[in-house]
């Protein structure tokens, strides 16, 4: 499995938005192990302490905003990428009640000004486009979300990232036509659902696991809302395989990835809020947390679960770590930072690129 992704990946140019958020960084560091040659763009990591400075490393990069066309372009153009992951958004649904303008416009507006700039790279080939799970109209029903089923979205989050993928839908018809290609052009595009994704070094406000190892640190209790709100929890290793598979598939020109795909754990996986938090408990003791009920709380959804067998069967994708798996290789992350000063996000990548075939 790795030897096959290094073939792949070896020397490619990679082209990553949001390469300083939480998932970008793992990206970013998941893709040079490979041997693949990477550039980021996006704005300056903003929490405190953050992830992307504690790497230590100089990326090649340009820190700016994906609505500036003009210096979008610029980058896109002098790197000439072979591929675009484009992860940069807004991406918390609670600052989308505060702030659905800013939201709307990385999210949807961004997204595509990356699409108009793609044209300037003379060798693309494959653009994947991050969506979330929340991009389906949730009935709150016992029901695993297939990629068929209707777009939707509640929030302002949630409904901005559903537009995205309405809009890569229509740039595809309209730009990049899969009648064309081979043709008229070589580019296929991809989008990608993922959800309640966890793991070492994600520090964003309102997330789960921040907020309990926040507790563990500071010796104080944390409140916890929607105690048994269900989710699909993944580790973000098994997110990103998801996406460096659907991108070295396009990389082929495989046709048959023009899409949308989910990836989340098989239904184990599915578990509500306070199992998630005991889990991290029985990994940290120090943990704490009660439960809060609040009023008059901006609405989210009670649960939400997606169907995965497209990419189990079509990628051969498949999560590693079972969501007890993926709680310990987060908290032990955090673990390391904390009590030793240590980031070891490249051991983790090792291992899991290491353990048996998927
Ligand atoms: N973390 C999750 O659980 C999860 C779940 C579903 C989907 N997603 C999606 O995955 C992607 C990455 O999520 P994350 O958790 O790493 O988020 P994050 O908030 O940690 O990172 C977002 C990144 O986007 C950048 N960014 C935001 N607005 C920008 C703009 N206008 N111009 C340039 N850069 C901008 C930020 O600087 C940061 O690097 C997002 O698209 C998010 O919506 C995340």
């Amino acid at each position: 499995m790795v030897k096959d992704l290094k073939n792949s990946f070896a020397g490619k140019k990679i082209f990553v938005t949001g390469h300083t958020g939480f998932k970008g960084v793992w990206l970013m560091e998941f893709l040079e192990y490979l041997g693949a040659e990477t550039f980021g763009y996006s704005l300056m990591a903003n929490s405190q302490p953050n992830h992307y400075s504690m790497i230590g490393k100089k990326y090649r990069e340009t820190i700016g905003d994906i609505c500036d066309l003009e210096n979008l372009t610029t980058a896109i153009s002098s790197f000439d990428p072979d591929a675009i992951i484009h992860l940069a958004a807004q991406s918390l649904v609670r600052k989308s009640y505060q702030d659905p303008i800013e939201t709307y416009q990385s999210n949807v507006m961004g997204s595509l000004m990356i699409l108009k700039a793609s044209h300037a790279a003379k060798n693309l080939r494959s653009i994947l486009m991050i969506t979330t799970d929340k991009v389906y109209e949730n009935l709150e029903i016992e029901h695993s979300y297939h990629e068929n089923d209707r777009l939707g979205g509640y929030d302002m989050y949630s409904s901005s990232k559903a537009c995205c993928e309405i809009l890569v839908g229509s740039y595809r018809r309209s730009f990049y036509p899969i009648l064309d290609f081979g043709n008229k052009h070589q580019v296929l595009i991809a989008t990608a659902r993922a959800g309640n994704v966890i793991g070492g070094g994600d520090w964003n406000q309102d997330r789960l696991i921040p907020d309990l190892i926040l507790s563990a640190v500071t010796e104080r209790s944390v409140s916890i809302r929607n105690p048994l709100a269900i989710r699909p929890w993944q580790h973000v290793l098994d997110c990103i395989q998801g996406y460096i598979l659907l991108t070295r598939k396009m990389l082929e020109s495989d046709t048959s990835i023009s899409g949308a795909w989910n990836f989340s754990p098989a239904k184990e996986g599915n578990l509500n809020v306070i199992e998630i938090a005991e889990h991290c408990k029985s990994v940290w003791p120090k943990i704490q947390y009660h439960i809060e009920k609040q009023q008059g709380a901006p609405h989210e959804a009670g649960i939400l679960m997606l169907d995965s067998s497209k990419a189990v069967s079509l990628l051969g994708w498949q999560a590693k770590y079972q969501a007890e798996e993926a709680v310990k290789q987060t908290v032990e992350w955090y673990k390391n930072y904390y009590q030793q000063n240590t980031v070891i996000t490249a051991k983790q990548i090792e291992e899991y690129l290491n353990q048996n075939a998927v």
